[in-house]
């Protein structure tokens, strides 16, 4: 089938040299990571992150989360520590966020970061987000690409969904592997989970070897954009449900209602891992199916399942 969308293309040593000129001119170009698209503007560029804001919607309190190619370029910008540089070890690159400190003389510009002593940092793992970030002599902030409070994209049609031909390029990186955003840590004081992910607490407590604190008031200054409302499909979200209304999609786990129309399955396997990576794609089918609400079953509360519940709590919140 021929390619009908001017601005989805497939990623290539051509489209990486005008991606690199677009990003230097201050445009935003829809990328591939291994967790959700983003939104990539120029970190160093005010004009750049006015751009990012404005396309989302997103309310200027929300910072950004900067993404670098190595440990080395993010230092001339934050104050590493001990914990940071031993979960960067083990983890990066791939789904962790870090909140550090900001350095002094950082060249992020402060719309960035909502006018933070504090920045977002992560080394996102993906192939063609890494050959981008490794050619740029700048950082990119890059939140999901999507409206703000909705249903982040995994896929280049996903962030066509959202922005039509506003972007000049989409990079078509395939689905992505990981399918919901990156655990959020932050480390600038007795380490706390910010956002649930696919690395769990658990996992960043066995490196740290001490308490990772998950069930602590939000408040405004350690984790500006954690809206209680997000991820919306745009219909209704139910969770915890156990009995079928007959009009709603059902998502559940595992293969019991297989052939059975209006049952969507996260995982065939019971797997929460696959289960996190499919959620968001089956929230965007459903919707563009037609339905008017969606049902979800009980998910466990262990592994990936933290990261699940986190985010249709969320999408349920909103009406
Ligand atoms: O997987 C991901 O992290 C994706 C991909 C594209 O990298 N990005 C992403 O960005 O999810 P975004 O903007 O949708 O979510 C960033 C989250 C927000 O909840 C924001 O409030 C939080 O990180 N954040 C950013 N800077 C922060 C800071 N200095 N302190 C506390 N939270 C911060
Ligand atoms: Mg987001």
């Amino acid at each position: 089938m021929k390619n009908i969308y001017l601005n989805i293309f497939p990623f290539n040593k051509k489209i990486l040299n005008k991606i690199v000129k677009l990003l230097k001119k201050n445009k935003i170009i829809g990328l591939p990571t291994e967790t959700v698209y983003g939104l990539a503007g120029n970190a160093y560029s005010k004009a750049s992150i006015n751009k990012i804001y404005k396309l989302k919607g997103r309310p200027k309190y929300n910072p950004l989360i900067i993404h670098y190619f190595d440990l080395n370029r993010a230092l001339e910008d934050v104050e590493a520590n001990s914990s940071f540089k031993k979960l960067y070890k083990k983890f990066s690159p791939g789904p962790i966020t870090y909140i550090l400190k900001k350095k002094i003389n950082s060249k992020i510009v402060s719309n960035a970061t909502a006018n933070l002593k504090t920045v977002a940092v992560r080394f996102p793992k993906q192939k063609n987000i890494r050959s981008i970030l490794k050619k740029l002599d700048f950082p990119l902030a890059m939140p999901s690409a999507n409206i703000s409070s909705k249903v982040s994209p995994v896929k280049a049609l996903d962030v066509y969904d959202e922005f039509k031909n506003k972007l000049n390029i989409i990079v078509d990186g395939g689905k992505s592997k990981i399918g919901i955003e990156s655990t959020v840590i932050d480390l600038t004081g007795d380490p706390k989970l910010l956002r649930p992910g696919i690395i769990s607490h658990f996992k960043i407590q066995k490196i740290l070897r001490v308490r990772i604190k998950t069930n602590f008031k939000i408040s405004k200054i350690n984790s500006p954009g954690l809206l209680k409302k997000h991820y919306s499909p745009g219909i209704p979200v139910l969770i915890n449900q156990k009995k079928h209304d007959k009009n709603s999609a059902f998502i559940y786990l595992g293969n019991k209602y297989k052939n059975r129309k209006k049952f969507f399955s996260l995982s065939k396997k019971s797997n929460l891992k696959e289960a996190a990576s499919n959620l968001y794609m089956l929230f965007r089918k459903i919707k563009k199916m037609g339905y008017k609400k969606i049902q979800i079953q009980k998910i466990p509360s262990r592994g990936s399942g933290l990261a699940i519940n986190d985010r249709i709590k969320k999408a349920a919140n909103y009406r």
